[in-house]
């Protein structure tokens, strides 16, 4: 069979969904993976390029529209926009293969084969959900671009036109763009980016390069509330968030990450909890309720300032933070303490440091509940835990970000 070559055009059928969005299609037996390529699909597609075993594919005619196609609502997903993924994909189709693409990554490993990974837990309304914005800046003012990027890394405008806006952002993160826009194009100082976080109270922090600081803040006042942190209550809890500190982008889901991973706790009063990765402490001052001590580790010195306020306003006293690398804390921690009924990870999407797992090992909790936001290393180090004794009994998603690929992962590990 003669392999695919590059700007051949082929007709092609989607098979499924991968982690990063693509629609996968198989020619001759070599993986294709598609731009957009929705399940279902019948397309004429063209080769673009190669990367690792997989030929690399765009759309140039859609033969037979899958019936999980839609027309996305936004006109920059049109252009091309990166910002989301699956705009042009039904949601509850988007849930239901998310749910397979997380099966898929975690049963490749024999020692995970048996995993149950639950439906995943989607959004009554997935539009205008992120808190946290990161916005691009290009061109001069006359044809100023400001907004996202798209697959090729061109930033495309969303924002510099009349009611411009980004249907996955907060409606005050749009708000804000806009409003940069004018700023920008007034005086176009030279600036590439700027990260906008906001809250359901009003709150804006802007983290912008020193030097234009004053002056862009200054045009944007009067929209929200410009503050060095925001709040966001979850359940019956307010957190303080400062400008670096990690928080999840989707408020509203937030409250059903957390009962997610409170349901897997043991119900009784026990002693110890730890949160590794804890943040501002968004878990850690759900921990307190039911166990009589519970320590939090984070290495961002601003997190840790939050999280140590965020304990002193809600007047929780049976938690210690501890301001170090999880791989150095977790040993020492395992030392001073007997036991420790449960620990939490949430790591960055890189996954777990291997001295954090080989800790995890050695203590054997009685649960071991891990957070992530990256299936593949959650499966990379779910399948280290596995061979050292803590086996993975079922996965819980929560979607986290509709319209993208991405989604939460709540798994539950028990020693085996
Ligand atoms: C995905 S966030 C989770 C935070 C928190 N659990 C939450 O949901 O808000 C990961 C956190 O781990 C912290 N972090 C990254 N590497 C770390 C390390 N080696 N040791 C301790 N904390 C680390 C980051 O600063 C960040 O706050």
């Amino acid at each position: 069979m003669s392999p695919l070559l590059k700007d051949q055009e082929i007709i092609i059928d989607v098979e499924e969904l991968v982690y990063g969005g693509e629609g996968r299609a198989c020619y001759n037996e070599q993986d294709v993976l598609i731009h957009r390529g929705v399940p279902g699909d019948r397309l004429r597609v063209r080769i673009t390029g190669f990367k690792d075993t997989a030929a690399r594919a765009d759309i140039i005619e859609v033969i037979t529209p899958s019936d999980i196609r839609q027309v996305p609502i936004c006109p920059v997903f049109l252009e091309g926009c990166g910002g989301c993924q699956w705009l042009h994909m039904d949601y509850e189709a988007q849930l239901y293969w998310k749910g397979r693409m997380i099966a898929r990554i975690i049963q490749d490993y024999e020692t995970l084969s048996h995993v149950q990974v639950h439906q995943v837990m989607g959004m009554d309304d997935p539009f205008y959900y992120r808190n946290k914005m990161v916005v691009r800046m290009r061109g001069p003012k006359e044809a100023l671009r400001i907004g996202f990027q798209d697959n090729k890394r061109w930033v495309l405008n969303v924002y510099n036109k009349e009611s411009g806006q980004c249907y996955i952002q907060h409606p005050l993160n749009n708000q804000l763009g806009r409003a940069l826009a004018v700023s920008l194009t007034q005086e176009r100082r030279p600036l590439k980016s700027a990260t906008i976080r906001v809250s359901d109270e009003e709150e804006v922090s802007l983290d912008l390069e020193k030097k234009w600081r004053t002056d862009i803040a200054s045009d944007l006042e009067g929209i929200g509330r410009q503050t060095p942190y925001v709040h966001y209550t979850i359940h019956d809890r307010r957190f303080r968030v400062t400008s670096p500190s990690f928080f999840q982008a989707n408020t509203r889901q937030t409250g059903v990450l957390v009962e997610t991973v409170l349901d897997l706790l043991p119900k009784k009063p026990a002693k110890t909890a730890i949160d590794v990765y804890c943040g501002v402490g968004l878990f850690t001052l759900f921990l307190t309720d039911r166990f009589e001590s519970v320590y939090g580790i984070e290495e961002s010195k601003t997190a840790l300032e939050d999280a140590r306020h965020n304990a002193e306003t809600l007047h929780i006293s049976n938690v210690q933070f501890i301001y170090d690398k999880a791989e150095n804390a977790l040993p020492e921690i395992m030392q001073a303490v007997e036991r420790a009924e449960v620990i939490l990870v949430d790591p960055p999407r890189s996954g777990c440091n291997p001295d954090v797992l080989h800790a995890i090992s050695q203590c054997r909790p009685g649960i071991l509940v891990y957070i992530s936001c990256n299936a593949s290393t959650l499966a990379r180090d779910l399948d280290i835990l596995d061979q050292n004794g803590m086996k993975t009994t079922d996965i819980r998603p929560v979607d986290m970000f509709p319209h993208t690929y991405h989604v939460e992962c709540v798994a539950r590990c028990v020693p085996g």
